[in-house]
């Protein structure tokens, strides 16, 4: 088998996957690994669940894919199911976390652009993480992802995540839509203040912005609600989401609400697959499994189970600083994450760093206790063996 021929653009692990099932994932060698990456929080209901197997054979012997010219019911099935349960009233379908956000900032800049000619500013947090197509990455707040592609968008402007002052500071009627990962995820598992986001919240309504909340990572039950806002409290606007939707198909969508609907009208956006009827009979048939099948109902006991764990293993082996995050998102400081989790995945365990010092836990919703306790038996290994290693 050549790898010569793929791009070099990620720093790969020497490893080639075959199948998987459940929270396992074999290589082509046959070892077995227990998966707590989920594709970085897109295996929801792990491998080849056989709700997701079934949708993609049934769907796919009827219609694959139509143009968006046309309408198909499976589109409109999963619409209505996604405005069921929000607070929201219209959806857009695409195919990734960075075209869901493109087409947010899009819907904010054009919005603003209906109200004033120069409410044309969006706001964004330092730290945060949002794709990387040029305006995704334009919002991205880490110098590493952006410094070797400038000039990016203009009329953007940081913020630091959860300082309420300096978001007052630089809100006024020139900024047309803010960005917000509810969690900072790929940034360090980092959670934002309920005051700061409320704070946010407010100045939209005050200087008739959009809220938009990156719920790409955080989102699709992984909080243990299907809408991670639904954890805080606190409405956007706007919603970007992908990664959990489709289960491990590629699927993105972004909400929008009554009043920001207006920001794209016909002809102002487009996507050749978004929501064409195979990949929206999978997103379908993962939240009915996540909704109606209860999963999500198990994250918060997964996730207090989880974390009981790993604060013993904090207090007996002293190598975890912090634990951070929500639901099934978590987030375990150490001193050097990489050699941690590289550790990990020597014993068969694969979870992946968030920055330099965060080890992230993204197991799939419906991971067992008998997982989760088989994952921090290899967690506590890598402690016993390397203590002075990685201390
Ligand atoms: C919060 C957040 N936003 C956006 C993205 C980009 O999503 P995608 O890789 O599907 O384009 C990611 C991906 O990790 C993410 O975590």
């Amino acid at each position: 088998m050549s790898k010569d021929f793929v791009m070099n653009t990620y720093g790969r692990y020497d490893v080639v996957f075959e199948k998987g099932l459940g929270t396992k994932i074999y290589d082509i060698n046959g070892k077995e690994y227990i998966d707590f990456v989920s594709g970085v929080a897109v295996n929801c209901l792990g491998h080849s669940h056989p709700a997701i197997v079934n949708a993609l054979y049934e769907q796919s012997k009827k219609l694959i894919h139509i143009s968006n010219y046309y309408w198909n019911t499976e589109h409109t099935l999963l619409a209505e199911k996604l405005i069921h349960h929000s607070d929201h009233s219209k959806v857009f379908f695409c195919n990734s976390g960075t075209e869901a956000v493109e087409g947010s900032l899009k819907l904010a800049r054009k919005y603003g652009k209906q109200k004033a000619d120069n409410k044309n500013v969006i706001l964004y947090m330092n730290n945060s993480f949002h794709g990387r197509s040029m305006g995704a990455l334009s919002v991205t707040g880490q110098p590493k992802y952006q410094q070797d592609f400038m000039p990016l968008i203009g009329g953007v402007k940081q913020i630091e995540f959860n300082n309420i002052e300096d978001l007052i500071n630089n809100f006024d009627e020139s900024v047309c839509g803010i960005i917000i990962e509810p969690i900072q995820g790929e940034g360090g598992i980092h959670v934002a203040d309920l005051d700061f986001l409320q704070t946010a919240r407010n100045l939209c309504n005050q200087y008739d912005a959009v809220l938009i909340f990156d719920e790409i990572q955080c989102g699709i039950g992984r909080l243990g609600n299907l809408f991670a806002y639904k954890e805080f409290g606190v409405i956007p606007d706007v919603i970007a989401m992908a990664k959990g939707l489709g289960g491990g198909f590629p699927i993105g969508a972004f909400l929008c609400n009554e009043r920001t609907s207006i920001g794209l009208g016909q002809g102002d956006h487009g996507s050749t697959y978004g929501g064409n009827p195979l990949g929206s009979a999978v997103s379908l048939a993962v939240l009915k499994e996540l909704i109606d099948g209860g999963i999500i109902d198990t994250v918060d006991q997964k996730s207090n189970y989880m974390k009981e764990q790993l604060y013993k293993l904090k207090e007996q082996y002293g190598m975890i600083e912090e634990i951070r995050g929500m639901g099934l998102l978590l987030g375990i400081v150490v001193e050097d994450a990489k050699s941690f989790v590289n550790a990990c995945f020597d014993m068969g365990l694969l979870v992946v760093t968030a920055g330099p010092n965060v080890v992230r836990l993204l197991p799939p919703l419906n991971v067992s206790n008998a997982d989760i306790d088989q994952a921090l038996k290899i967690f506590e290994e890598v402690m016993k063996l390397s203590k002075s290693e990685f201390s």
